[in-house]
């Protein structure tokens, strides 16, 4: 996993923000998130693994961080979440798992549905030369991520590299 500090540094999250963590695991990125939105903003972190949704609603109570709304979610169906409502999203290592990969265009389609004019998309991913993470048949390049989200109406802003991953930046281009 990738210091959350250098992601939200990347990703500009302020007090306030709206933000989704898509696919969010234990919810380490979320959590943080919840301390830099602050009371004023919002998490939602989606998982399809209940479990992981069970400890982080668990986590988020025990710390107080009642803006953090843990949700058992497939990204690859429909997001229920209404239009335009999120200001910053985040795919953390979820896209390069095959059912995510094959669903990539409804997934990115979901994204540009519920981000906001001016909002930010961040995708991090394992580097194909990372000794450690999974299969290397698994992993996606950052090229073919730039050009599927382009397809599904994002622009590239930047592409981070961290050695053993990578964090893509991208915000939705104007309708
Ligand atoms: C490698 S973990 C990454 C967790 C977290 N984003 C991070 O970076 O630490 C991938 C997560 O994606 C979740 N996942 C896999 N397929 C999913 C789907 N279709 N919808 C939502 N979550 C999914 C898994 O349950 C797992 O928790």
């Amino acid at each position: 996993m990738q210091d959350p500090r250098t992601v939200f540094a990347a990703l500009d999250l302020k007090p306030g923000d709206v933000f989704l963590d898509a696919g969010c695991g234990l919810g380490e990125y979320a959590l943080e998130a919840a301390r830099r939105v602050g009371p004023t903003g919002m998490v939602h972190a989606f998982d399809v693994t209940p479990g992981c949704i069970a400890d982080l609603s668990s986590q988020a109570a025990a710390l107080g961080l009642a803006q953090l709304r843990a949700c058992v979610a497939d990204i690859t169906r429909p997001l229920p979440l209404p239009d335009a409502s999120v200001t910053v999203g985040l795919l953390g290592t979820v896209l390069h798992i095959p059912p995510v990969t094959r669903s990539m265009e409804a997934v990115f389609t979901e994204m540009r549905r519920v981000l906001r004019p001016g909002g930010r998309l961040g995708v991090i991913e394992c580097s194909q030369h990372a000794p450690c993470g999974p299969p290397r048949s698994m992993r996606l390049p950052a090229a073919r991520i730039v050009d599927a989200l382009a397809a599904c109406g994002f622009l590239p802003l930047a592409v981070n590299d961290f050695g053993n991953t990578y964090l893509a930046l991208f915000q939705p281009s104007l309708p």
